[in-house]
């Protein structure tokens, strides 16, 4: 398996004919989910002792396999929050699989570990958090949490001893994303959430902190802001957020998983004011700043609390530690030990690009959802439920029910022209079913746009 051999530079050279064709295609196929007994009808047994082939597995992949997958970077995928990698990024996403590097810690990673930190380096300048502020890349946005979360947790036990036998409090709103109730659970925190799936402002926050009892207030330690909603582009209070925090000593987590490369685009960069007073942030790069899946990233005003919840220790890893190996070691300030240096295809793509390209391909982004918007006005047949925000548009087909949407969705993707989803908007104590757009991609043109919302009629 290990040799080289015809065959496995036959192989070779398939597969990198395969990636090239992928990586220069401008409309890739949208694709459609199979039930997987259909999958396994049409490929048979793959896995057998003998082993059935490169070439036959190959051909499994690309006649079959590879169809059931949706391809997140087609421009006409305005669903959930989609992707659209630079072609520099997926390049280099090949060049860090082949040159096998451990990103964990610096002896073993330290060339790839700096390009990474080069490009985190961008990131944070981009939050505006003060000198000292760092970060490290992972697997997404929910282990970015995970993580911020865990140091929020540990530095509150480290304050108080009586914390350390308190199961924690945190505050957030029902429009935060579900991965910051999920860790929680992980965690083994409670959520208190704040009813408005709109702005998070400080004034709500300060009441449903007043109405604490007072051991709910001792067990309390952390607020998660949202900048940029999942479901409706929203930015929470961040510089009111921040007062309250400051004055009640809670550490103040951003998610700004989705939102988070709008800081690049001059045109919103004040909406995220209070941004830079956060003690933690997350954001994606697998969003919205173009790199391939999976890339995360969780930034820390202090790194070195971070490093106190999550380095590892072990007789194995004291050489890590060792002056000799000495340098910036990414396992300690997330939960991960072994990983990929999934930074290193964003740093490549920034070096290529350089971070104008970045701004420019974000304000497309946003654009694009005024293009939306406006198109929305002048159709009669749908209409805004509220105002694009960053790059997500809400949008109504007058007359229909939640099902109509579902077999739209479903007929649009089966034809293999689009792919939007429903979601659901808080209208009083109700939830409409509604339409939804959420742009990344920079290759989306108003006449995609027009196409999708003419498919309602
Ligand atoms: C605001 C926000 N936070 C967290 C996440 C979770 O990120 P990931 O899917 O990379 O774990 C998402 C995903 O869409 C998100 O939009």
């Amino acid at each position: 398996m290990h040799k080289i051999d015809i065959d496995l530079v036959n192989m070779t050279l398939d597969v990198m004919k395969y990636a090239i064709d992928r990586i220069s295609v401008i409309e890739p196929k949208i694709g459609v989910p199979q039930k997987a007994e259909d999958l396994k009808a049409l490929v048979g047994e793959t896995v057998t002792a003998k082993g059935i082939g490169g070439e036959v597995a190959f051909n499994l992949w690309k006649e079959h396999l590879v169809k059931a997958n949706v391809s997140i970077d087609h421009p006409r995928h305005l669903a959930f929050v989609p992707a659209s990698p630079t072609r520099a990024a997926i390049m280099f996403d090949l060049v860090t699989s082949a040159s096998s590097i451990h990103g964990a810690y610096w002896m073993e990673g330290a060339g790839g570990i700096f390009c990474e930190n080069e490009a985190m380096k961008w990131i944070v300048s981009l939050t505006g958090l003060p000198e000292g502020a760092f970060g490290v890349f992972t697997s997404g946005g929910t282990a970015a949490n995970l993580s911020a979360i865990v140091t929020a947790r540990e530095y509150w036990r480290s304050l108080n001893d009586k914390n350390k036998s308190e199961k924690g409090i945190i505050i957030t709103s029902i429009g935060a994303h579900s991965s910051v109730k999920a860790m929680a659970k992980v965690v083994d925190v409670d959520v208190l959430l704040v009813d408005t799936e709109d702005k998070l402002e400080a004034d709500a926050l300060q009441s449903t902190i007043d109405k604490l009892t007072p051991h709910q207030r001792q067990r309390l330690f952390a607020v998660v802001g949202t900048g940029g909603t999942t479901n409706a582009g929203i930015i929470d209070d961040l510089s009111g957020i921040a007062t309250i925090c400051k004055k009640e000593h809670l550490w103040f987590h951003i998610d700004a998983a989705y939102g988070g490369g709008a800081l690049a685009a001059d045109s919103v960069r004040h909406l995220f004011n209070g941004i830079e007073k956060a003690d933690s942030i997350t954001i994606d790069p697998h969003k919205w700043m173009f790199s391939p899946y999976d890339c995360g990233a969780v930034i820390y005003k202090n790194p070195e609390l971070a490093k106190e919840a999550h380095s590892q220790q072990g007789s194995y890893l004291d050489i890590f530690k060792d002056e000799g190996a000495h340098g910036f070691n990414p396992s300690d300030y997330q939960i991960q030990l072994t990983r990929r240096v999934r930074g290193l295809p964003l740093w490549f793509s920034l070096a290529m690009h350089g971070t104008d390209r970045y701004k420019e391909a974000v304000e497309r982004g946003l654009e694009l959802a005024q293009i939306a918007g406006r198109l929305i006005n002048e159709k009669p047949h749908v209409e805004l439920v509220r105002d694009p925000s960053l790059s997500c548009v809400l949008y109504r087909r007058i007359g229909w029910k939640p099902e109509d949407y579902t077999h739209w969705t479903y007929e649009n993707h089966k034809k293999g022209f689009a792919l939007v989803t429903p979601t659901k908007w808080k209208k009083g104590e109700s939830f409409e079913t509604v339409s939804r757009f959420c742009f990344i991609n920079p290759d989306t043109t108003e006449k995609d746009i027009e196409m999708i919302l003419d498919s309602m009629i």
